[in-house]
C-alpha cells in the first residue's frame, strides 16, 4: 500500500506519578477515558491503530475501543520503556510506509495537529518528524538539545530525558511533546540499534532522534502550542487538561448557537449534544449521553446524566436528572430529582422537591411540590398534590402504582402500592389509601376529625 500510515498509541505504562493505583489511561476527562481521546483524534484521520497495553490491559483495551475493526491492541508484558513498546508492536506496522506514534497520555491532541505533523513529515521526506512545545516549566519532559553542526562531535539534534540531563540541558525550555512520525524502514533499523538507558534501564523511543542525526538522516520538528500537546503525568496535570478540554467543548457549542451563561463554570462532556437556541445557566454539568433539544433552558447548578430533554422544555435551577426523559415544553424543578428511566411527558410539570424514580408523568399532568413518585404511571392531566408519597417498597419488594387520567390526589396522601386510582377519581387530602380507588370515586383514608369543646381551657386550669 502506498504511503499508508499506521498509528500507535503507547498506553502500557504504570502511571506511578498518578498515585491512584489505576492506569491513568482509564482516568475520565470530560466523560471519556484518557486513552480514548487520543484514539478518537487518530480515528478522525481514518488511520488504523494499534494500542500498546500492559498495566490493567483488559480495561485499557476496552476503554480504547478495540471492538472497532480499525483498532487492535498488543500486550507489552513488561514495561521496559517507550522504545520497547514500539518494538513489541512491530508486527502491526511492518507493512506501512510510516508510523505515527503517540503517547497515550495526551488527551488535548487534535486531529488537525496530527495532520499537520504528518503533512510536514511527507513534504520534507524526513526519517523522523516529532512534535515539540515550549514550556516555562519544562520539568518532567525530555529536552530537545540542538547543536550547531560541526561545533563538536555531538549529534545535531537529540532528546535528552530529564534524569539524564546536565544542569545546562535542564534549563532548555523546548521539550519533546511525545508524538512522532517515523519512516517505517528507518524505524526498524533504529530500533535494532537502541540500547537501554544506563540510568533507568529503559529503552527510550526518543533515542531514535539521536540515531537519525548521527546517521545524517533528515529530522524534522513541528512546534505546537502547549495547550495541544501537554502530557498528563500527575493528578494536577489531569485537572488542568480536563479544564482546557471543557473550555474547548464550551467554545464549540457557543459557535453552534447554544448560549452559555458564564461558560467557564459550565461542564459539558464530550458525549453530550445540544440544540440551537438552548440556554445553559451557570454551573450546569451535562454528562454522558445527555441529549438536549432546541430552545431548552437549563438553569443554574443543574446536573443531567444520560438524560433526554426535548425542545422548549425548562429545567429550573438545582435539578438532578439521571437516565430520564423530559418531553417538549415540560417544566422540571427547581430542586427536582428524576432518575431510573423516569419520563415526564410533553407539557407536564414537576415542581420543587419532587423526586421521581422509574415513573411516568403523563401529558399535562402536574406534581408541583414535595412529592415522591416511585414505580408509578400517571396518566394525562392529573394533579399530584403537595407531599404525596407512593409507598412502593414493603421492605422486600417494589410495587407499582397506576394513576389514571384527570385524577386529583389530595395533598399529603400516601398511596400504598400495589395501587390503582381510576380515571377522574379523587383521593382526599391526608389519606392513606391501601385499596384501589375506582374510576370516578372519592377515596378517603383518614381518621374522622373530632373537636373537644373547651378542652384547651380546661387543660390550662388543671396546670395551675
Ligand atoms: C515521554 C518522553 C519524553 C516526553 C514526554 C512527553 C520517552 C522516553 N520520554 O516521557 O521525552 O517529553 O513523554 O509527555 O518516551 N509507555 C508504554 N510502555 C512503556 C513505557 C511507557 O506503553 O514501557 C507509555 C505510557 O503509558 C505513556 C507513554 O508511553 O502513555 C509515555 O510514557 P511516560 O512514562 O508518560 O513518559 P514520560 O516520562 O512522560
Ligand atoms: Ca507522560
Amino acid at each position: 500500500m502506498s504511503n499508508y500510515t499506521h498509528a500507535m498509541v503507547l498506553a502500557a505504562g504504570q502511571a506511578t506519578r498518578f498515585g491512584t493505583g489505576q492506569s491513568k489511561q482509564l482516568a475520565m476527562l470530560c466523560g471519556v477515558p484518557m486513552v480514548r481521546h487520543v484514539v478518537t483524534a487518530l480515528r478522525d484521520l481514518s488511520l488504523s491503530i494499534t494500542v500498546v497495553i500492559g498495566h490493567q490491559a483488559a480495561e485499557v483495551a476496552a476503554a480504547a475501543g478495540v471492538d472497532d475493526a480499525y483498532i487492535t491492541s498488543v500486550l507489552q508484558e513488561e514495561q521496559r520503556g517507550t522504545g520497547h513498546a514500539v518494538q513489541c508492536a512491530q508486527e502491526s506496522w511492518k507493512t506501512s510506509e510510516q508510523v505515527l506514534i503517540v503517547n497515550g497520555d495526551m488527551p488535548l491532541l487534535t486531529h488537525d495537529a496530527l495532520q499537520a505533523l504528518l503533512t510536514q513529515h511527507r513534504t520534507e521526506k524526513n526519517a523522523i518528524t516529532f512534535a515539540t512545545t515550549q514550556l516555562a516549566d519544562p520539568r518532567g519532559y525530555g529536552r530537545v538539545v540542538s547543536i550547531t553542526p560541526g561545533v563538536d562531535s555531538r549529534p545535531s539534534i537529540s532528546i535528552r530525558e530529564e534524569k539524564e540531563c546536565t544542569e545546562a540541558e535542564k534549563a532548555i525550555t523546548t521539550v519533546n511533546a511525545g508524538v512522532y512520525v517515523v519512516q517505517r524502514t528507518f524505524l526498524q533499523e533504529a530500533l535494532l540499534c537502541l540500547t537501554a538507558s544506563s540510568t533507568t534501564g529503559e529503552w527510550y523511543l526518543t533515542d531514535v532522534v539521536e540515531y537519525a542525526a548521527r546517521k545524517k538522516r533528515p529530522v524534522g520538528t513541528h512546534h505546537f502550542a502547549a495547550a495541544l500537546v501537554r502530557g498528563v503525568n500527575t493528578l494536577a496535570e489531569l485537572a488542568t487538561a480536563e479544564l482546557l478540554l471543557y473550555e474547548r467543548i464550551a467554545q464549540q457549542w457557543l459557535q453552534r448557537g447554544v448560549r452559555l451563561i458564564d461558560p467557564s463554570s459550565i461542564l459539558i462532556e464530550k458525549t453530550v449534544s445540544l440544540g440551537r437556541g438552548t440556554v445553559i445557566g451557570r454551573g450546569v454539568h451535562l454528562q454522558g449521553t445527555t441529549t438536549i433539544g432546541a430552545g431548552v433552558t437549563i438553569e443554574a447548578y443543574s446536573m443531567l446524566r444520560n438524560a433526554v430533554v426535548h425542545d422548549g422544555a425548562h429545567i429550573y435551577s438545582h435539578s438532578v436528572l439521571e437516565e430520564s426523559t423530559v418531553g417538549q415544553g415540560a417544566e422540571v424543578g427547581p430542586f427536582a430529582r428524576l432518575r431510573g428511566s423516569t419520563q415526564v411527558a410533553a407539557g407536564a410539570v414537576v415542581g420543587n422537591f419532587v423526586e421521581m424514580k422509574k415513573s411516568t408523568l403523563g401529558p399535562g399532568s402536574k406534581a408541583k411540590h414535595l412529592a415522591y413518585l416511585g414505580d408509578t404511571v400517571v396518566g394525562e392531566k392529573s394533579n399530584i398534590g403537595a407531599g404525596v408519597i407512593t409507598c412502593n417498597y414493603d421492605g422486600k419488594n417494589k410495587h407499582n402504582t397506576v394513576i389514571g387520567d384527570r385524577v386529583m390526589v389530595g395533598a399529603d396522601s400516601s398511596l400504598v402500592a400495589p395501587m390503582t386510582v381510576g380515571d377522574d377519581a379523587f383521593v382526599a387530602a391526608g389519606s392513606t389509601v391501601t385499596r384501589e380507588v375506582p374510576a370516578g370515586a372519592l377515596g378517603i383514608g383518614r381518621a374522622r376529625q373530632e373537636n373537644k369543646e373547651g378542652w384547651a381551657m380546661r387543660k390550662k386550669c388543671h396546670k395551675k
